[in-house]
């Protein structure tokens, strides 16, 4: 079955299931990590789903948009490879990627 990779602040690595369609935000939080706070429910307006996604994975995604990429400026922990776990739609070919929750802000 596929499946993505979750690494929690503490460094837990969590195997978790691949359901295409699904965003990432949504595979994380439906599995009770609390970490993945999802304030505004995946409208793309508060990132606290931020996270870091595998280098080798990260080109993979479609672009950002500009609202993911303005809310990721407000972040101190941004890096070349933050998304928004909400704006990461799962589709088979993300098979074995591994998300870091990023620090909290
Ligand atoms: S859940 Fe709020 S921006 Fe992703």
């Amino acid at each position: 079955m596929a499946e993505i990779f979750v690494i929690t602040r503490e460094g837990e690595r969590i195997s978790l299931p691949l359901e295409p369609g699904k965003s990432v935000m949504e595979t994380i939080r439906d599995a009770g990590i609390d970490e993945m706070l999802a304030l505004c429910g995946g409208c793309c307006s508060c990132a606290t789903c931020h996270v870091h996604v595998d280098a080798g994975f990260s080109s993979m995604l479609p672009s950002m948009s500009e609202d993911e990429d303005d809310l990721l400026d407000s972040s101190e922990s941004r890096t070349e490879f933050s998304r928004l776990g909400c704006q990461i739609e799962l589709r088979e070919e993300l098979d074995g990627m591994t998300v870091n929750i990023a620090p909290e802000d």
